[in-house]
């Protein structure tokens, strides 16, 4: 193009109609990218909402079934789930992490019975079990690595055992993955599939989901000597680099919105299954803003999750799902 002349390189043609937008558009949000991340609770007849994630709930095993029949209409390929183990169940050592009749395998059985389709993805840790909070073994006040990798092995295996299809470690611990991965592979479980949350920061962000777990309060300071530092992104290479090494066949960033960078050098680097996590203080944020009319829902929905497909991430587990599904579906 020549200056001072007019431009004969006008971007907004293709941006005109629908029809060349829909042609030139590079990324695509499908129902296929969507993972449903759900709370399970004991009881009967019990749904309770979670205060800081409008929308969100918290149901029993005998409602459970009802609750997932429209993810299951909606077609959405997984579930990750996540029980919310009673006060007098926690301990100091998570104990019924290992309870292969606990909430979280009797959910597992009872979503694979009626809903044989649909991959579940168990999130490993002991956090939702421990009196303490934290995702590993607490001596003088310190999360210790490989006695925590030990029980999270069990734990993993003792998931698969009950039909979770994807263990996904969200633990933090160094060397997790190999050891489960090898434990699983010793029981002839060769095809339960590791999503590691590889890269998984100190964040502020989970906060609503503890509270969704009653975990938040119990937390005895925090998970910094664990989790990554929100100023990094090499280690988060590192990081990777050493889960695939181990045996992860998928990995995931989380949070998922303040860190698309990551997302995106990820994907750059290993060109692996790649996944965001939209963490409950993000669906929090938006669902606030909703809710007071400052931003549209449908649009602010969508384009949220878009943008994750833009940064590299094959799928994304959202409280969003449902509603993204039913938008896609209408068009
Ligand atoms: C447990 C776990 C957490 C989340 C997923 N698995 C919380 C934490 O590490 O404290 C957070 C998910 C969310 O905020 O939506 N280790």
């Amino acid at each position: 193009m020549t200056i001072g002349r007019f431009p004969h390189t006008r971007l907004r043609r293709n941006r005109r109609d629908s029809f060349t937008r829909r042609l030139v558009r590079e990324t695509t949000l499908t129902t296929d990218d969507l993972i449903w991340p759900i709370f399970v609770t004991e009881g009967t007849d019990s749904v309770t909402d979670v205060a800081s994630m409008p929308g969100v709930r918290r149901v029993s095993l005998d409602r459970l079934a009802a609750h997932v029949e429209p993810a299951a209409k909606l077609d959405i390929p997984a579930l990750a789930l996540f029980p919310i183990t009673p006060t007098e169940l926690r301990d100091e050592k998570g104990t019924e992490a290992l309870n292969p009749d606990s909430l979280m395998c009797r959910a597992a059985r009872l979503l694979k019975r009626e809903f044989p389709e649909i991959g579940l993805i168990g999130d490993v840790a002991l956090d939702p079990y421990t009196s303490h909070g934290h995702d590993g073994l607490i001596e003088d006040g310190y999360v210790i690595n490989d006695p925590s990798v030990k029980i999270l092995t069990q734990q993993a295996l003792n998931q698969a055992a009950a039909g979770i299809d994807i263990i996904a470690p969200s633990d933090m611990m160094d060397g997790r993955i190999g050891s489960i991965r090898q434990a699983l592979d010793a029981q002839g479980m060769h095809d339960t599939r590791i999503m590691s949350y590889a890269v998984k920061y100190a964040s502020a962000f989970y906060g609503p989901f503890r509270d969704a777990l009653g975990s938040g309060g119990l937390l005895k300071g925090d998970k910094k000597t664990y989790q990554m530092d929100p100023a990094n992104s090499d280690e988060a290479l590192r990081e990777v680099a050493l889960d695939l090494d181990e045996g992860a066949d998928m990995v995931m960033v989380k949070p998922g919105m303040p860190y698309l960078d990551i997302i995106q050098k990820v994907r750059e680097r290993f060109a692996v299954p790649t996944f965001a996590y939209q963490v409950s203080g993000e669906y929090a944020m938006i669902m606030a803003a909703i809710q007071n009319g400052w931003l549209d829902r449908d649009r602010t929905i969508l384009e949220s999750l878009t943008a994750f497909k833009r940064a590299g991430a094959n799928g994304v587990l959202t409280y969003f799902a449902l509603d993204a599904a039913r938008l896609l579906l209408e068009g």
